[in-house]
């Protein structure tokens, strides 16, 4: 077969807008004599005083000043194994097919286990990931599992015809594959964590767990299919790419390249303009689901799809509770879901949609959460308004910086009306994009992670990783921002935002919210990183913060941490050469987010990407993703002949172990995703 398309392509807040987790890790920073208090399990419910706590307590530390970095950067290399700063530790801690439900069987490292073993075993593909506190030494993560790599996912044995998707049990192993893992998490008094096999928090959601639809388009005509005649229920969430972390303790899940999913052999198929507008086509991205499950056949079942490219909040303490996809955020191919409260704590939860010449979107809820109740935020994410960002030149001051405006995807605005295909909210929402593209938001390079600044309410980033359809110098798209399938058409030029043509390394762009305050309809922006390459020529070298010793191309993953460092992972390529020479495997930064200053903290092993970062409360512990560790594409390692199968993937269904054996090494099956927990070696803040 073909190759896999693998692009993707608070406190009572009285003054901040930051998570009320990231609030309470500053606080610690500061005085890690309150710990106990304040992460104790009931301080969520303790809001209430936790302003006064935070009151209380001063600044005044002996830890270092925060958000310093003090460690020596690393250099890019391409290798087999996790590189971190000295005096930090790098430990594996959950790959994917580790046990996660209690009961689970181990992995059968030649990946001869069927659908009943992988759904209750870790899923592939780790990306976004979140901790939620239990006490002081216990937590639980919750994780993305966002896709499976077919070449890895099965046994096979000296075949060339070795990917058979439309046996049903196949597709079902795949699917369960797929979602989402909560495990709990323990620290040993060794320092080490593990997660607890067996937990009665462990549980797995995949591409076939109800779902509830909820909020606006819940029961549209468009969300009903023969098996839900009432629009209310999905089944499985699906490409789960980042995530994001409620003040009210609840994941929130995002559905990315959905559409890839989807197929038909129907030849009579023609896509429609809304199919078209969201990537569907009768070859997807080659998996051929629609051949083992006819969910994904887009004739048999036209409105499945409908019901995936949502957020999903999912509470990780209660693991008997139902997913929700709260379809006020809309549907588009969210990145991650960056949750923070308001200046009167309304949530407010940005999202880039990860495609060439997508939109960067932000809802605010009509609802405020009361910090001292916990259950005041069950329902939060089902009201709202969900708006997208229009960036405009201008000369605020400072360097390259301008103005933008929030714009209300509000049906009966702005040409949101019947007239133009919007019959009621419920199809705004469904058809976001479509509804982002009338109302003139600003085509961006490929939004991936929003992060919010917990330090400086207001503050915001995000990740605009690559975009090589911008301008005239670059290859044909089929999923124009207009829907088009015209080679060439539709392609925006260079803006203020996105200012290159030929944009092969992305860029990360920092906003100020109006009045530092996460629900304003305005804002300012500068940008805060051009990444490049210092050994080429004029653009490509990015801007003056990169240099030799810490180029890099692609951001993707970012966070900012309790302290205030910005955090960024890359998911580009590393060929080594070309644009890309001396850049090595993909890798983490960390910004200093007052000089922009940047330093590489880490470098993963071959053929992955790093995705997904979390901190435990105190910041001594962090917790990040290493994603597809031998997806060979031109890695300078890669195998030098696939004889005697005809192609790559056949050749790596049949030698699983010829280009990675990360993380197991000697005793690898084959490689395998894994969560990877970083450490300071004297037991110090991460970064320090
Ligand atoms: Fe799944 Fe856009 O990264
Ligand atoms: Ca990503
Ligand atoms: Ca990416
Ligand atoms: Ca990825």
């Amino acid at each position: 077969m073909s190759d896999f398309i693998r692009d993707d392509d608070g406190a009572s807040n009285v003054s901040s807008n930051a998570h009320l987790h990231q609030l309470i890790e500053r606080e610690i920073a500061r005085n890690p004599a309150r710990r106990n208090f304040l992460k104790s399990g009931a301080s969520l419910g303790l809001i209430g005083i936790f302003g006064s706590a935070l009151a209380a307590c001063g600044g005044g530390s002996d830890a270092p000043a925060p958000g310093t970095i003090g460690f020596k950067a690393v250099t890019t290399s391409s290798g087999s194994s996790v590189v971190v700063p000295e005096g930090y530790t790098a430990d594996i801690l959950y790959r994917w097919g580790d046990p996660c439900v209690a009961g689970a069987p181990e992995f059968a490292t030649d990946a001869s286990q069927g659908w009943e073993a992988q759904e209750v075993q870790s899923g592939d593909n780790h990306d976004g990931i979140n901790f939620f506190p239990i006490n002081e030494t216990s937590g639980l993560l919750a994780m993305n599992h966002e896709y499976i790599n077919p070449e890895y996912f099965f046994a096979v044995t000296g075949s060339e015809d070795w990917y058979h998707p439309e046996v049903a049990a196949n597709t079902k192993k795949m699917l369960a594959g797929h979602g989402v893992s909560v495990i709990e998490v323990r620290k040993g008094s060794d320092g080490k964590w593990s997660y607890v096999k067996n937990s009665s928090y462990n549980r797995r959601i995949t591409g076939y767990t109800p779902i509830t639809l909820s909020g606006p388009a819940a029961g549209h005509d468009l969300l009903k299919t023969a098996a839900d005649s009432t629009g209310t229920e999905a089944l499985g969430t699906l490409n789960n790419c980042g995530a994001g972390q409620t003040p009210w303790g609840t994941y929130i899940t995002c559905e990315e390249n959905f559409n890839g999913y989807f197929g038909t052999d129907d030849s009579t198929f023609v896509p429609s303009t809304l199919q078209n507008r969201y990537g569907l086509s009768a070859a997807g991205f080659a998996y051929g689901w629609h051949k083992g499950d006819p969910r994904f056949d887009l004739v048999a079942n036209p409105n499945e799809p409908h019901r995936h490219g949502w957020t999903v909040e999912i509470d990780p303490y209660t693991p008997t509770s139902k997913p929700k996809k709260r379809t006020a955020l809309g549907r588009f191919k969210h990145e991650n879901a960056e949750c923070v409260l308001s200046k009167n704590n309304r949530a407010v939860v940005y999202s880039g949609d990860d495609e060439r010449n997508e939109y960067l979107y932000k809802f605010v809820s009509d609802g405020v959460y009361n910090p001292a109740n916990k259950a005041s935020g069950a329902n939060l994410l089902d009201s709202g308004t969900l708006y997208v960002a229009r960036f405009d030149a201008g000369t605020v001051t400072g360097d390259n910086q301008g103005t933008g405006v929030w714009l209300p995807l509000v049906w009966g605005q702005n040409g949101l009306t019947p007239e133009n295909g919007f019959a009621n909210q419920a199809e705004v929402l469904i058809k976001a994009r479509q509804a982002a593209d009338r109302v003139g938001a600003t085509m961006m390079d490929r939004p991936e992670w929003v992060a919010a600044n917990p330090t400086k309410a207001g503050e915001v980033f995000v990740a605009c990783t690559n975009n090589n359809r911008r301008g005239s110098n670059d290859t044909p798209s089929s999923n124009k921002a207009d829907g088009s399938t015209t080679a060439g058409s539709a392609r925006p030029a260079v803006d203020e935002a996105n200012p290159r043509a030929v944009n092969n390394w992305g860029h990360v762009i920092r906003w100020n919210e109006a009045g530092a305050d996460a629900a304003a309809t305005t804002f300012t922006w500068d940008i805060f990183v051009i990444a490049g390459n210092p050994a080429l020529e004029g653009a490509k070298k990015g801007s003056t913060n990169i240099t030799a010793a810490n180029t890099f191309n692609s951001p993707d993953g970012i966070q900012v941490d309790p302290e205030g460092r910005l955090w960024i992972q890359t998911d580009g390529s590393f060929n080594n050469t070309g644009d890309y020479v001396g850049q090595g495997n993909n890798q983490m930064l960390v910004a200093d987010i007052n000089t922009k200053a940047i330093t590489r903290f880490l470098v993963g092993p071959d053929g992955c990407e790093v995705t997904g970062v979390c901190w435990t409360p105190d910041g001594k512990t962090m917790f990040i993703n290493i994603q597809h560790p031998g997806e060979v594409g031109s890695h300078p390692n890669r195998p030098t002949s696939f004889a005697p199968y005809s192609g790559m993937d056949a050749f790596i269904a049949n030698n699983p172990t010829a280009f990675s054996k990360w993380p197991d090494g000697a005793s690898a099956g084959r490689p395998r995703s894994a969560t990877v927990v970083i450490r300071k070696n004297d037991g110090g803040v991460i970064g320090t």
